[in-house]
């Protein structure tokens, strides 16, 4: 094979991986693709004012960010932890432009040596923040890192190896770290105390998702009645990112089959040709109650059960699907396993069991 053809096939393979990525990709997970950080930085909310939702964040959060301003000082560490979608990113970015500071955004995985952290610490102004996502996948080596920069606004490093090692400390700026998790249990606990405030992000509620549609269709551009952006609202999970796919694949949908306004009638046609059902459920998550049902009588299950069962990483379904699922009361965790409820017999259009019904009165 000469290595014009066998460039020629690698092309091909990429190409047909590329299709099978966007084949695969739901339109409802609470995960960012990369394509949409641009799209979600442009509807972003610029000041605490302009974020809907999270009062239970957002009230004792702008009065430390005040209390800060009038002190002139670095605002406390903060730690964020809630499913995907959320808006914890937002939050980082609103507090940095709120308080007039530096923003450096990066992520537990992506910190691999001691020297990468030492070099974005290094380079921070005082009062900036530093977002650390999935701060739980933070290597523990680095975490020792962190705590002297967190408590005492130092850098340890060490020189030399064996017993002519020795330990230089640098000052550092006093800054903000904030850390952004979905997975707070994963935290260890010496991290965990470092944070002065923590703050659970939690689902919206859907008149709160409603009207961050209705800013979304404002700063897109977009005509969409108030029944249209309830319907989007109530199919979204109650999580932004997925509320604002949603809106800009109805858009898509509405440009070609209508006149460009998004009205109920077109949005209902449009979610039903993404297959997004009334509770903003897609195939998988019907799947994994279907699978309950079906091959375990309605549980309890273990989840690497309904892992093998449904095809995916028992990580993805507990952090991904079964937050909502739990959140709609269509799934329950027992201390045995998994167990679908009345309501997911009733979702799904089947008939409630005799014995489930009895355990319920
Ligand atoms: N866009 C995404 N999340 C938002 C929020 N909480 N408020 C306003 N607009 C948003």
């Amino acid at each position: 094979m000469t290595a014009f053809s066998l460039s020629l096939k690698r092309l091909f393979f990429q190409a047909q991986n590329d299709i099978l990525t966007l084949m695969e990709e739901r339109i409802i997970t609470p995960q960012a693709t990369n394509e949409e950080a641009v799209f979600e930085a442009n509807l972003r909310p610029q000041t605490l004012a302009e974020y809907i939702g999270q009062a239970k964040v957002k009230e004792p959060l702008a009065i430390f960010m005040q209390a800060a301003q009038k002190r002139q000082e670095a605002l406390d560490h903060l730690l964020l932890y809630g499913p995907p979608g959320l808006g914890k990113t937002t939050l980082a970015y609103l507090i940095a432009k709120e308080m007039g500071v530096g923003l450096k955004i990066t992520s537990g995985p992506a910190i691999e040596r001691a020297g990468d952290l030492a070099a974005i610490l290094t380079n921070l102004n005082p009062g900036d923040v530093l977002f650390i996502d999935e701060i739980h996948r933070l290597p523990k080596v680095i975490e020792e890192v962190l705590y002297p920069a967190m408590e005492e606004h130092a850098l340890d490093i060490v020189i030399g190896k064996g017993p002519a090692a020795r330990t230089l400390r640098l000052e550092l700026p006093k800054i903000t770290i904030i850390g952004a998790t979905t997975r707070y249990y994963m935290l260890s606990a010496p991290l965990r105390d470092r944070f002065g405030t923590t703050f659970r992000l939690d689902y919206y509620t859907a008149p709160e998702i409603a009207q961050i549609i209705k800013r979304s269709a404002g700063i897109l551009g977009i005509e969409i009645a108030s029944e249209a952006a309830q319907a989007l609202a109530e199919r979204s999970r109650l999580t932004p990112r997925i509320a604002n796919r949603l809106l800009k694949r109805v858009r898509d949908y509405v440009q070609v089959k209508g006149d460009g306004v998004i009205n109920q009638d077109l949005t209902h046609q449009a979610l039903k040709m993404f297959q997004v059902d009334d509770l903003g459920l897609d195939e998988i998550d019907r799947r994994i109650l279907e699978v309950i049902i079906e091959k375990f009588k309605g549980g309890p299950v273990g989840l690497n059960s309904i892992g093998a069962a449904v095809s995916e990483e028992e990580g993805t379904i507990e952090e991904i699907y079964e937050p909502y699922l739990m959140q709609l009361g269509l799934l329950t965790r027992t201390p045995r396993g998994r167990m679908v409820t009345e309501n997911a017999y009733r979702h799904l259009g089947l008939k409630v069991p005799g014995e489930l019904q009895k355990n319920l009165i």
